[in-house]
């Protein structure tokens, strides 16, 4: 058979007065006034946590509690893998259309009747902007979910060549266990890939969201229940930190899908390195983690875009995606020539604010351990006498946990400002002179131990093809005249390396091929 070829799902603008706006805001009153009880899944069933509770808040009204979740029991989280485990044998055996035909049918269950459900939870309990949301637990949700399937269909016809008499073929095989999947509160889409991507290509799946996410990642589960994935294909366990010793040191463990910071990854790298003896197979380790996002600015670019690339590509989201851009290598000549003045003027009129006033450009961080490692480094940058506060760098958490958009410039290119990840908003700005350009670019290279995203700003196109070449292995998705934040899927297949993560692209085939273990067969007649 073959698949529908997919297209971008396009972006709702949830312009004031449109029926958009009025279904999306109806349903935000909705999710305000209702505390859900956020429970597992297992088997397809919702299961009330015998473990302790956590409370899961609006992070730009903190006393608001949104629903309850719970930390899954060892007991809970056996019961997860066992429910994989059992599914196992009938997942395997289920066609690829079959199997293609829910998560199609969970994509166009999201852009119809979930959108504003799934558009709602993700502004309430991650602090996201109806903008941010749409582009996240619609579009890329959505988007992951369509492409995916277009990406395994291509894969699947990718066959051997045969000969007289002897017929050569690919058998691509599900892994030889179940998959862990580990997804952070920062997108919703990626609850929408991690778990769903295995489970596309014939695993099962035990599904830990964070617990900052769990109020969308609630209904997301419910949508993939309802699209009808078969019991125990994909099982939801809820709580804080990463995954259970019970899960991670289980033979059958075939892989883990990881986004969140490069100390767990490694931590879960390391717990399975201790135990690699104990499986039946190598397990896969796939993880997107930390960033230390950049711009570099030549003399020739046009300032204008830059100044806007620099505010949105920071600023946006609260600095939270793992692609923001954090650090800014500016030449004097542009910072001086207005560049300084355009940026500030910009930023000084963000206002972060509750997410349901459509007019704020932004929310606030996550939680109260977000908040604080930004008021620690204030704390730490009043003292500095390399650094100097452009804008911002300050905070209040009377209400939610607000962080100002904040611009600093240092003087060392060595400084924390620019090595660092801090997940908000943040930009550390180095200002050069115009002729150090390429020193620059290949100080900024190595820097920093992460090579996510970066931008080149530069009309000259022999500036660019140095800054091309330099920046080769400085980040897995580089942007040129662009803000490094913004990755679509299937138009810009999404990952770093280094202390980035295993760079096995995600919203592409090169994902997907990670989640099978093909078998060659040969028939000779
Ligand atoms: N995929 C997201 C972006 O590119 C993180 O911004």
């Amino acid at each position: 058979f073959t698949v529908p070829t997919p297209q971008n799902e396009p972006i709702n603008s949830y312009a004031p007065g449109s029926p958009e706006r009025e279904s999306l805001q109806k349903k935000l009153v909705e999710l305000a006034g209702t505390q859900l009880e956020l429970d597992l899944n297992l088997s397809g069933e919702w299961r009330r946590s015998a473990g302790a509770e956590i409370k899961v808040v609006q992070p730009h009204n903190r006393a608001h509690v949104l629903g309850v979740t719970r930390e899954a029991t060892e007991a809970e989280w056996a019961g997860a893998v066992a429910a994989a485990k059992a599914a196992r044998h009938d997942w395997v055996r289920t066609d690829f259309a079959d199997r293609a035909a829910i998560f199609l049918r969970a994509a166009d269950l999201i852009a119809g009747p979930y959108r504003d459900a799934l558009n709602g939870a993700t502004m309430l309990g991650q602090s996201k902007t109806v903008a941010q949301a749409e582009i996240d637990s619609a579009c890329e949700l959505i988007d992951f979910l369509r492409f995916n399937v277009g990406f395994a269909e291509g894969l699947y016809r990718q066959q051997p060549i045969s000969s007289k008499g002897i017929w050569n073929r690919t058998d691509h095989r599900p892994l030889d266990g179940f998959v862990l999947a580990i997804t952070p509160f920062n997108f919703t889409a990626i609850a929408g890939n991690l778990p769903t991507a295995p489970a596309l290509m014939g695993n099962t799946v035990v599904w830990k969201p964070s617990p900052t996410q769990q109020f969308a990642a609630h209904f997301v589960m419910k949508v993939l229940l309802e699209a009808g994935l078969p019991p125990g294909v994909i099982n939801m366990v809820t709580g804080v930190g990463h995954a259970s010793e019970v899960a991670l040191l289980d033979p059958d463990l075939a892989g883990i899908h990881f986004t969140g910071s490069t100390k767990t990854f490694q931590h879960l790298w390391n717990t399975v390195g201790r135990n690699i003896a104990g499986y039946r197979t190598y397990p896969r380790l796939v993880g997107e983690t930390g960033g230390k996002d950049f711009i570099v600015a030549h003399p020739s670019a046009d300032l204008h875009s830059l100044a806007v690339a620099m505010v949105r590509g920071a600023y946006e989201y609260q600095g939270q995606k793992c692609s923001a851009l954090s650090r800014t290598y500016v030449p004097a000549s542009l910072w001086r020539g207005g560049l300084k003045d355009a940026v500030v003027g910009m930023t000084e009129d963000i206002t972060y604010g509750d997410v349901t006033d459509f007019a704020n450009f932004g929310g606030a961080v996550i939680d109260e351990r977000a908040y604080a490692k930004h008021t620690a480094l204030f704390e730490r940058l009043r003292g500095d006498a390399k650094a100097t506060v452009v804008t911002g760098a300050t905070a209040d958490d009377s209400q939610g946990f607000f962080v100002q958009p904040t611009l600093v410039e240092a003087t060392d290119p060595t400084h924390e400002l620019f090595t660092e990840e801090y997940f908000g908003p943040i930009n550390g700005v180095y200002v050069f002179d115009d002729a150090d350009f390429d020193a620059v670019v290949r100080q900024a290279a190595d820097v920093a131990p992460y090579a996510l995203t970066g931008a080149v700003f530069a009309t000259d196109r022999a500036a660019i093809a140095r800054a091309g070449e330099e920046l080769r292995f400085a980040a897995g998705n580089y942007y040129i005249n662009d803000k490094p934040t913004g990755a679509v899927v299937g138009q810009q297949p999404f990952g770093g390396s280094r202390g980035s993560g295993t760079n096995d692209k995600a919203g592409s085939w090169q994902n997907l091929v990670r989640w099978i273990s093909p078998r060659s067969i040969k028939e000779t007649f």
